[in-house]
């Protein structure tokens, strides 16, 4: 499908997605969040991709939901189309690994887009923030939530209520980014992430997610039950077998996703 907000690339197993809305510094609109959502899906079903990564430019990631397009809804409109439940709820569904390269503003629904991702890696000119609270409402997309799970509860209620950003260094500390790179590097080493995960099987790098994701869900003990099923289940694989052989035979494993 031919996209107008989005640039998609597939190269060495993994598919790169660029926001491409440059005037708008990435702003959701519907046209991007739509088909940011069909080329996720696309990828998730194309067997050459086994790892993806969402970007936008050097100034934004996303500058959050297009302001311009919401002003004037009313909230027969937003609650009436349920508005950005769409987005959330397909992109979650996606079971492929999913690495957000965030340069420059991640704000609103474009830091909540990047905690929809499986982790985020920085450069060093990010910045963080929910200022939906100057705009007359609160975050959307998990802004509330998610961004509590990440990094507590005091740095969240910061953030929400005051609408401050925060810089690379302050999200790594508090654990809303996995590593921050200087600004030239973050494309080489977002793909060199996203290449060592395409190299592993795709079954295993399913599951992973899936069981981390259950975190979130479930109470420590159901998680680490659903986790120890999953792990015994590993072992009717043949990727299981070739990758504890390939170990004492101290030789890489070649995985076939079986
Ligand atoms: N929606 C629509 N357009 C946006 C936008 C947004 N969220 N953010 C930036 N733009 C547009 C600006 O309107 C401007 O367009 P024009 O040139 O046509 O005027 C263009 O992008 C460049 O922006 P600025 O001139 O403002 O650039 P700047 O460098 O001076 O400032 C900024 C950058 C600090 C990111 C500033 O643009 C800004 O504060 N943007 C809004 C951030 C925000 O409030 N995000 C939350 C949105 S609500 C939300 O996301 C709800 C939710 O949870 C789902």
């Amino acid at each position: 499908m031919a996209f107008e907000t989005i640039i998609v690339d597939v190269e060495d197993h993994v598919a790169l997605i660029k926001l491409n809305r440059p005037d708008a510094l990435n702003a959701l609109n519907a046209q991007l969040v739509g088909e940011l959502c069909t080329a996720l899906e696309e990828a998730d079903a194309n067997d050459k991709v086994r790892c993806i990564i969402l970007t936008g430019s050097d100034k934004a990631f996303a500058a959050g939901a297009d302001i311009k397009e919401m002003s004037t809804k009313s909230f027969v409109e937003v609650y009436g189309e349920n508005l950005f439940a769409m987005v959330n709820d397909r992109i979650i569904a996606i079971r492929k690994p999913i690495i957000a390269a965030v340069s420059g503003y991640a704000l609103g629904g474009g830091c909540e887009l990047a905690m929809l991702c499986d982790f985020i890696i920085a450069s060093d000119t990010a910045k963080f923030g929910q200022p939906e609270i100057n705009l007359g409402v609160i975050a959307g997309i998990g802004g509330t939530q998610r961004l509590t799970r990440f990094v507590g509860k005091s740095k969240s209620m910061d953030m929400n209520l005051t609408g401050r950003f925060m810089n690379a260094e302050e999200a790594e500390r508090a654990g809303l980014v996995s590593r921050v790179v200087p600004a030239k590097k973050l494309l080489e080493e977002a793909t060199s992430a996203a290449q060592k995960i395409a190299e592993k099987s795709s079954l295993t790098t399913a599951a992973a997610k899936e069981a981390v994701n259950r975190s979130y869900e479930l109470t420590l003990n159901e998680g680490i039950l659903f986790e120890r099923r999953v792990f015994h289940s590993m072992f009717a694989t043949e990727d299981q077998k070739e990758g504890m052989a390939a170990f004492l035979e101290k030789r890489q494993a070649q995985f076939r996703d079986k």
